[in-house]
């Protein structure tokens, strides 16, 4: 018998009490998933306060680098994922993507003993391990011009992957010299050599976006997130990471107009007046979306009957070395 979200909903709470799960959710999910979560946040958040959650099962309703970041910090956990959704941008590399991408600095005169790699937390672990391994670290669009300018004070090139536009905005809001790999020009001329992976669904914000709405109402703000094409964050007034963005548009007068350049899930529950989703077309992000109720309550069961489905598992190697390059990150 299918069962409505009223229906669900109880049956979850129901699941909540009787197992020793918490229930994790990103901004970007479902409302109704969402609302379930006992932990909410964006990537870096999540990543802090489940470390902490003594619970044994962490059911965890985003996408999968975020259950294995999980899962690599808190190796005793059993983290469970209501359905395995890839981000499409973590997708774009893998580990052989990733030695090919050192090998291309490498022949452009760059040793490794002179490359810092930087991978965004939106990486499989298999690259993040990687990333460890070479003496990296991982990053979160909180957190990058941080982790860029202490990785800057070793002297050494940054090889940030995957997004090649959060390593750019960043290498712009600090005076820097980028590219992207295989763009035509010499690694060795940039600080931050970017792999050329992107998001999908911030590629979607355009210059004409934005004009629409300056022209539109006088005086209204631009706030995106720095996945965002660096001319869409070079012509916004606020470029910042989930967090950062919700602590923006809260903290502005009730009657100021914002329009936002970030996931639709997220912007559509911000504020009730005066915020406005800065495209024509709807920004949702496929594989969050893909989580639904039903698919939380289906695994809850599956925990309740003994037989847990989607585990997260990560062989010994690729969590001591990805472990270390998300501890270098928690560190600073
Ligand atoms: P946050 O790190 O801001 O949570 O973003 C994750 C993400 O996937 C953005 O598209
Ligand atoms: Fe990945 Fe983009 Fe979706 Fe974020 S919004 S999870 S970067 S595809």
């Amino acid at each position: 018998m299918q069962l409505n979200n009223e229906e669900l909903k109880n049956k979850i709470n129901e699941y909540k009490k009787k197992l020793s799960v918490t229930v994790v959710a990103h901004f970007y999910q479902r409302d109704e998933v969402f609302e379930m979560g006992d932990i909410t946040g964006d990537s870096l958040e999540l990543a802090i306060r489940t470390k902490a959650n003594k619970s044994e099962f962490i059911v965890f309703c985003g996408v999968g680098f975020m259950g294995q970041s999980v899962k690599v910090l808190s190796p005793n956990k059993r983290v469970i994922m209501p359905k395995v959704a890839c981000c499409a941008m973590a997708t774009m590399i893998d580990g052989k993507q990733f030695d090919v991408s050192v090998k291309t600095l490498n022949e452009s005169g760059i040793s490794n003993e002179n490359i810092l790699p930087i991978t965004y937390i939106n990486s499989d672990v298999e690259v993040k391990a990687k990333v460890g391994e070479m003496g990296g670290m991982v990053c979160t669009s909180s957190n990058a011009k941080k982790i860029i300018t202490t990785a800057l004070d070793e002297g050494k090139k940054i090889l940030f992957v995957p997004d090649r536009c959060l390593g750019q905005n960043i290498a712009n809001q600090m005076g820097l010299k980028s590219c992207v790999i295989g763009d035509g020009t010499n690694p060795a001329d940039s600080d931050i050599i970017c792999f050329n992976g992107f998001c999908s669904v911030h590629q979607l914000f355009t210059i004409d976006d934005i004009n629409f709405y300056r022209k539109k109402f006088p005086g209204i703000l631009i706030a995106v997130h720095p996945e965002c094409d660096p001319t869409i964050c070079d012509a916004s007034d606020f470029v910042g990471s989930t967090s950062q963005l919700i602590k923006y548009i809260a903290d502005l007068p009730e009657d100021q107009k914002v329009a936002v350049g970030t996931e639709f899930n997220m912007v559509n529950r911000l504020r009730s007046k005066n915020t406005y989703v800065l495209s024509s077309t709807k920004p949702e992000c496929p594989t969050m979306n893909e989580t639904t109720l039903q698919d939380l309550y289906d695994i809850l069961k599956s925990i309740d009957e003994g037989e847990p489905l989607n585990e997260i598992f990560v062989d010994e190697n690729t969590q001591k070395w990805a472990k270390i390059a998300l501890d270098r990150m928690l560190a600073l």
